[in-house]
């Protein structure tokens, strides 16, 4: 059994579960019609990305991994003895365990994540592996404020860690909020480490969103299927179909589910029109150059320290550090 009451339960506002009716009702009134992507990822929907970066076409995760892994010393250099790792969005700790293992004088692992028992799970598990570090889970949203453990606010440095790429589930002024806020939280001096896909040719891009198991597919499919569920939906899946493609204009993969004819869904008792081809816009991921996103960095604060890529240059690793006092949040 997980003790919950090591980890901080902070939520804020948004979090709230009465948010997906709202905010579903919200994106399908909308011209054009949208839905949040943080809504995939029910239990069937974790599951679905799981096997999608396991599929051949699916290049981010892997590449990522083996960017850690060849690098992990020189990585691990940014990170000073004693320190506090705070990872962002932890999901499964796979890659933050290759940077525990470089750098064996971290004094505190603080794993953030919305989803308590994702967080708890995991900080579990890494206990027994790790004995001499300090685990100490946060259940926040890590796109708004939220306070560190007493242990990593004392830690002589901070070390935030963002893999995944899932920075480019944000849009660029979201993205921009999000390095703010890690820079408030993590404090001055402190370091950041970001996983990020890189703009590369598009038929790469195209078909890691378009895998020929169906996976991504089903991905995107899933949203529909947990609104029917949760939400007394009346959407027939065989109805709307998975577009994916690189809208070059934007530097971005889109996700779409489009409808095959004109037809009406009901959502929790609102009706909704569909026109033939008309789509709802599901995910959009955003791909940098390393020079696109250290200007995103440097415009809130953060320098750059460090980028690491894979040879073929599909992916990179990229470290920013804070210098002074974060900069100020402009007011709303
Ligand atoms: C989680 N995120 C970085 C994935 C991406 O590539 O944008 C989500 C995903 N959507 C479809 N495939 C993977």
């Amino acid at each position: 059994m997980v003790a919950l009451a090591r980890s901080q339960v902070v939520m804020p506002q948004g979090a709230e579960a009465s948010d997906f009716e709202a905010d579903v009702l919200a994106g399908l009134s909308a011209t054009p019609k949208r839905l949040a992507a943080k809504y995939f990822y029910d239990g069937v929907g974790s599951k679905l990305f799981e096997r999608i970066t396991e599929v051949p076409e699916y290049y981010p995760t892997r590449t990522e991994m083996k960017i850690l892994r060849d690098n992990a010393a020189e990585i691990a250099r940014l990170i000073p003895p004693g320190a506090a790792l705070v990872e962002f969005g932890a999901g499964s700790s796979k890659k933050a365990r290759i940077l525990l293992r470089a750098a064996p004088a971290l004094a505190a692992y603080v794993p953030v994540d919305i989803c308590r028992e994702m967080v708890e799970q995991e900080a579990a598990e890494l206990r027994p592996d790790f004995p001499r570090l300090k685990v100490l889970p946060v259940v926040a949203d890590i796109c708004f404020p939220f306070e560190l453990p007493g242990e990593a606010k004392a830690a002589p440095a901070r070390v935030g860690f963002f893999p995944g790429s899932t920075i480019g589930n944000f849009e660029p002024h979201e993205a921009a909020a999000f390095l703010r806020n890690a820079a408030e939280i993590l404090g001055p001096g402190a370091t950041l480490i970001v996983g990020a896909d890189l703009i590369k040719a598009v038929d790469i891009l195209n078909a890691a969103y378009n895998d020929k198991a169906g996976i991504t597919a089903a991905f995107n499919l899933n949203l529909l299927t947990r609104i029917n569920r949760e939400l007394h939906g009346t959407f027939k899946l065989d109805s709307f179909e998975h577009h994916a493609f690189y809208n070059r204009g934007r530097n971005r993969i889109e996700m779409h589910l489009a409808s095959l004819k004109r037809q009406k869904v009901k959502v929790a008792g609102a009706c909704f029109d569909f026109r033939a081809g008309e789509t709802i816009h599901t995910e959009n991921s955003y791909k940098y150059s390393v020079e696109s996103l250290g200007g995103l960095a440097r415009g809130v604060g953060w320098l750059p320290a460090g980028v690491w890529t894979d040879p073929d240059k599909y992916f990179s690793i990229q470290a920013f550090r804070l210098t002074g006092a974060p900069p100020v949040r402009p007011a709303e």
